[in-house]
């Protein structure tokens, strides 16, 4: 497939995942994460049966930090990259990023406990309020299925410095057929369990639905690959756990 073709194709799924997705992204979302930040981190120990320790350790286990450098974790909720970072390298200058005011203040709480400090800034992530080329990093984890990724990964590359790295980690959609089904068929029957295991409210119980399709039209991890060089990347790498249910890319920010 030609360069042309392949943009059209990832502009054309957007707009698809646009048209799907809208009006949960802009009315629900924010009340799901408002009604779950207390019990966020416990929500995602039961839903991954464990493994979410894992899995974001091999996300931080891709990261080449410095003292001193400044971080862009954006759609932080919780802080919990920001936090294993900060204890991977003291040294950094590190910023959040979310639109849930809920999340973000168990964050400060979960960053104060540990006696780190986490600049926080709650806003829509569509549009990031910091100058161009300001960060040498920004991650983004576990949030891209809620978001119009190409918008964002746009302001992600505006606001990192020239050769500066981009690591983003997520649930994306196995490539493997088998997989697939099996997955799916887990997300819908552990998406639900959750939901009545932790009472969630109506906003969380109508979303039930949508945490599954948001996968079924969001990217395989070759085609994050492509759609971070097609939007101005380099040196892109990536790393799949488990079939790729979970993938996590390093990109740099072409000087
Ligand atoms: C599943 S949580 C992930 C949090 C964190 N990155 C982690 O790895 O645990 C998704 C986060 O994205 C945030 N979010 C979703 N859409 C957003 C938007 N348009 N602007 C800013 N934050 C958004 C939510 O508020 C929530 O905190």
């Amino acid at each position: 497939m030609s360069q042309v073709e392949e943009v059209t194709r990832f502009y054309m799924k957007e707009t698809a995942r646009e048209q799907a997705f809208t009006n949960i992204w802009e009315k629900e979302i924010n009340a799901v994460f408002a009604d779950v930040a207390n019990y966020y981190d416990r929500v995602n120990r039961v839903a991954s049966l464990g493994l979410i320790s894992w899995f974001r350790r091999s996300f931080i286990s891709t990261m080449d930090v410095k003292p001193g450098q400044k971080v862009l974790d954006v759609c932080a909720g919780t802080n919990a990259v920001g936090i294993a970072l900060l204890e991977k390298e003291p040294g950094l200058d590190l910023n959040a990023v979310d639109r849930s005011a809920d999340m973000q203040r168990v964050g400060q709480e979960n960053a104060k406990a540990k006696g780190l400090t986490i600049k926080s800034t709650i806003t829509d992530v569509h549009k990031l309020p910091y100058p161009d080329n300001h960060f040498d990093v920004v991650t983004l984890q576990f949030a891209s299925r809620h978001l119009r990724l190409i918008e964002v990964i746009k302001e992600i590359k505006r606001v990192l410095k020239p050769g500066g790295h981009f690591y983003h980690s997520d649930m994306l959609r196995p490539g493997n057929k088998i997989v697939e089904k099996a997955y799916f068929a887990y997300l819908t029957a552990c998406v639900s369990f959750v939901a009545w295991m932790f009472k969630s409210n109506q906003y969380a119980m109508g979303c039930k639905k949508y945490f599954v399709d948001a996968l079924r039209l969001f990217y395989s991890p070759e085609e994050m690959t492509q759609l971070l060089y097609d939007q101005g990347f380099t040196d892109v790498t990536s790393k799949s756990l488990l079939g790729g249910v979970v993938c996590s890319h390093k990109a740099v920010s072409k000087s």
